[in-house]
């Protein structure tokens, strides 16, 4: 029991969402901005503490090994949403919304704006990828800003300071700017630490376009998308992609309204647009 309290500081996955919103709330002003760790409540910090200091470069290269291979069995996208509702089931039905209801609002508000339906069903199914914790996953390998591993820390993830609990930080090879890396070698051939980004653009590939593809695998890689951070190792191709991710962006971080969607109304719409591009079950 002390294990399994040990490794999930946080109450619900939710307060890392919540928590990377509120750091870049609209009407924050730069100084705020700076400020980020007086947002952060001591579960989020100690759940950062954890992700940096056990995100290595062995621990990513098992976990990609583990999970790209989708050997966990077929799940059509409407099973797997429903297994990941499970997730939270003793928040407050009144004002929590399910994860169902987050993809739905994500994909809503995309599809308001007109964009196409591949776009719209990037967003409903983006942070499908959180069913790790269901496999038994820790948090900090579930969830948390995306980093490289593998090569220099920089100091535009949050909580640069925790690193120095990464064993990683020990080696001098994996701490060079470029480190085990080739410069603007290009994202693919970078291991970024392990999480549900990861997982949904493996298990979903097949099925998209590469627009889509890119907002999935990098949607929680802040440092780059939204500070810059990283461009020695991104190509050109990497650079125009991003400009994806950075569309899809504020869909997931400011989509979070008060109102439920109304989920019985709009369901129709969202079965005809998972089987115009899955087929009825995909592997996981
Ligand atoms: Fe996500
Ligand atoms: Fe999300």
């Amino acid at each position: 029991m002390k294990q399994v309290v040990d490794n999930a500081p946080l109450q619900q996955l939710d307060e890392w969402d919540d928590f990377v919103a509120t750091r870049y709330r609209q009407d924050k002003s730069e100084e705020e901005f700076r400020n980020y760790k007086a947002d952060a409540n001591p579960t989020v910090t100690e759940f950062y503490r954890q992700n940096h200091a056990r995100q290595t470069l062995d621990f990513v290269r098992n976990k990609k090994a583990e999970y790209s291979g989708l050997k966990r069995g077929k799940k059509s996208i409407w099973e797997m949403a429903e297994y990941l509702n499970t997730l939270v089931d003793d928040s407050d039905p009144d004002t929590d919304l399910t994860q169902i209801e987050h993809l739905l609002q994500t994909a809503e508000a995309i599809r308001r704006d007109g964009h196409p339906r591949w776009f719209i069903l990037t967003g409903f199914v983006h942070d499908l990828g959180k069913v790790l914790c269901l496999y038994g996953e820790p948090q900090w390998a579930v969830v948390g800003d995306t980093f490289p591993v593998g090569c220099s820390y920089s100091d535009q993830v949050v909580f640069p300071e925790f690193f120095a609990a990464n064993p990683d930080s020990q080696i001098p090879e994996y701490q060079t700017e470029y480190g085990i890396y080739e410069p603007h070698c290009g994202l693919d051939k970078v291991h970024l630490s392990f999480g549900h980004d990861e997982y949904i653009y493996q298990a979903t590939r097949s099925y998209l376009p590469e627009e889509a593809q890119y907002m999935l695998r990098y949607h929680s890689f802040y440092a780059a998308h939204r500070h810059g951070a990283y461009r020695n190792l991104m190509n050109e191709h990497d650079e125009s992609m991003f400009e994806w991710v950075r569309k899809f962006n504020p869909y997931d971080l400011y989509s979070k309204g008060r109102e439920r969607p109304r989920t019985q109304d709009i369901l129709p719409y969202y079965k005809e647009l998972v089987s115009e591009f899955f087929p009825d079950k995909i592997d996981w």
